[in-house]
C-alpha cells in the first residue's frame, strides 16, 4: 500500500515538472515567409533634405532696391542649399501671381510654394487647390487675409510696427515745429505692407499732434513718388513732414522738394521705410532724416521652415522679422551703410 502511495506521489511530481517546462520556441520562419511579411510593412520614410526640394517661388516683381535684395536672397540661398528653385516674377500683376499659383499646384515636381502676395485678398481658391494637391505653402514678406490652416507659416515684417516706429520718429523730427502737417506716400494700396504701415502710423501720430493732410499711392516707385509730391507742391507748400512708405518714394519726394526750391531734411523732414543703400546715401547727403528698417533677407528662415513642414513639423503661424531704425544723425552711419547687404 505504502509503495502504491509513493508511486502516485512520484508520478504527480513528474507531471507537474513537465507541465512547467517552457514550450520550445517556434521554428524560424522560412526566408520567403519573412520577406513577404516585411513587404507588407511600409518602410519608415527618410527625412527630406534641401536637395530633395523643388520650390515654386511667386515674387511680386522688381519694383526697387528692397525687392532686388529679397529676390537675390532667395536665388543665392537656394543655390547654396541645393534647392531646385522655380522662380516666377509676376511683374506686379495680381493675375500673373494667381495663374503662376495654379501652375505650381499642377506641377508634380513642386513640393513647396512660396508666395510674396501683391494683395491681401483673393487667395482662398488657389490655397485650397494647393492643399488638395498636397503642396506646402509658405508666405514670405507679405501677410494675406485667408484662414491660416491654408498655409504653413508667414515669415515677414510687422508692418504695423514699422508704421508705429515711423510715427514716433516723425514726432521726434517735428518736436520743435509748431505745425505738424505730414503728407503720406502710400505703397501698392492692396498690399499688407501699405495697409499696415498706414494703420500703424495713424495709431501713434496723434500722440504729438501730427495731421495727415494728403495721402496717395506712389506705387513703391521713385517716379510716381516724385510725380505725386510735385502735384501736391503745386497746390501748397504748407507741409512739415513726408512719410514715404518705402525708400524709393521718399527719394522721389526729395527730388520734387528740391525742384520746388525747398530743402529736404530741413524745410521738410523726410522719413521712409526699408533701409536700402539708396536711403543710406540720401541720409549721408543730408536729404533724408530717417529710414525704418524692413528686412528683405528672409530666404534662410523661409527655406528652413519649408523643409521642416515637408518633414511634418508644425510651425508658428507667423515669424516676425527683427528690425531697427536708422537716423541721419547716427554717429557711425557710413560704417553701418558699408556693412549692409542691400
Ligand atoms: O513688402 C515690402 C515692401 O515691398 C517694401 O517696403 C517695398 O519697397 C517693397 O516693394
Amino acid at each position: 500500500m505504502k509503495r502504491m502511495l509513493l508511486l502516485v506521489v512520484v508520478l504527480a511530481v513528474v507531471f507537474t515538472l513537465v507541465a512547467c517546462v517552457p514550450s520550445q520556441p517556434a521554428a524560424p520562419a522560412e526566408p520567403a515567409e519573412t520577406e513577404a511579411a516585411q513587404a507588407e510593412q511600409p518602410a519608415a520614410e527618410a527625412a527630406k533634405t534641401y536637395e530633395d526640394l523643388t520650390i515654386g517661388f511667386i515674387q511680386t516683381g522688381s519694383e526697387g532696391g528692397w525687392r532686388a535684395a529679397n529676390t537675390a536672397s532667395f536665388k543665392e540661398t537656394a543655390e547654396q542649399l541645393g534647392i531646385n528653385l522655380k522662380f516666377y516674377d509676376a511683374q506686379n500683376k495680381l493675375e500673373n501671381q494667381v495663374s503662376a499659383f495654379h501652375q505650381f499646384n499642377q506641377d508634380k515636381d513642386v513640393d513647396v510654394i512660396i508666395l510674396a502676395a501683391l494683395e491681401t485678398t483673393g487667395w482662398e481658391e488657389v490655397l485650397k487647390e494647393a492643399q488638395e494637391a498636397g503642396k506646402v505653402v509658405v508666405l514670405e514678406d507679405r501677410r494675406i487675409d485667408a484662414p491660416d490652416d491654408l498655409y504653413v507659416t508667414y515669415i515677414g515684417s510687422d508692418f504695423a510696427e514699422e508704421g508705429r516706429k515711423a510715427a514716433v520718429e516723425m514726432c521726434e523730427l517735428l518736436k520743435d515745429s509748431e505745425k505738424k502737417i505730414v503728407w503720406e506716400l502710400v505703397g501698392n494700396v492692396g498690399s499688407s505692407a501699405a495697409k499696415d504701415r498706414g494703420q500703424g502710423f495713424r495709431e501713434k501720430m496723434g500722440e504729438c499732434g501730427i495731421e495727415i493732410t494728403k495721402s496717395q499711392t506712389g506705387n513703391w516707385s521713385i517716379t510716381e513718388g516724385k510725380q505725386v509730391t510735385e502735384a501736391w507742391l503745386k497746390e501748397t507748400k504748407d507741409v512739415q513732414g513726408i512719410f514715404a512708405q518705402n525708400d524709393e518714394m521718399g527719394l522721389g519726394a526729395i527730388e520734387a522738394l528740391k525742384e520746388a526750391g525747398l530743402v529736404p531734411g530741413e524745410d521738410v523732414k523726410v522719413l521712409s521705410v526699408d533701409a536700402t543703400a539708396g536711403a543710406f546715401k540720401a541720409m549721408l547727403d543730408g536729404d533724408l532724416n530717417v529710414t525704418v528698417e524692413c528686412n528683405p533677407l528672409l530666404a534662410p528662415q523661409v527655406y528652413e521652415a519649408a523643409l521642416k513642414a515637408v518633414n511634418g513639423e508644425s510651425l508658428p503661424k507667423w515669424v516676425p522679422s527683427q528690425e531697427g531704425v536708422f537716423r541721419a544723425t547716427d554717429a557711425n552711419l557710413q560704417e553701418i551703410a558699408d556693412g549692409r547687404k542691400y
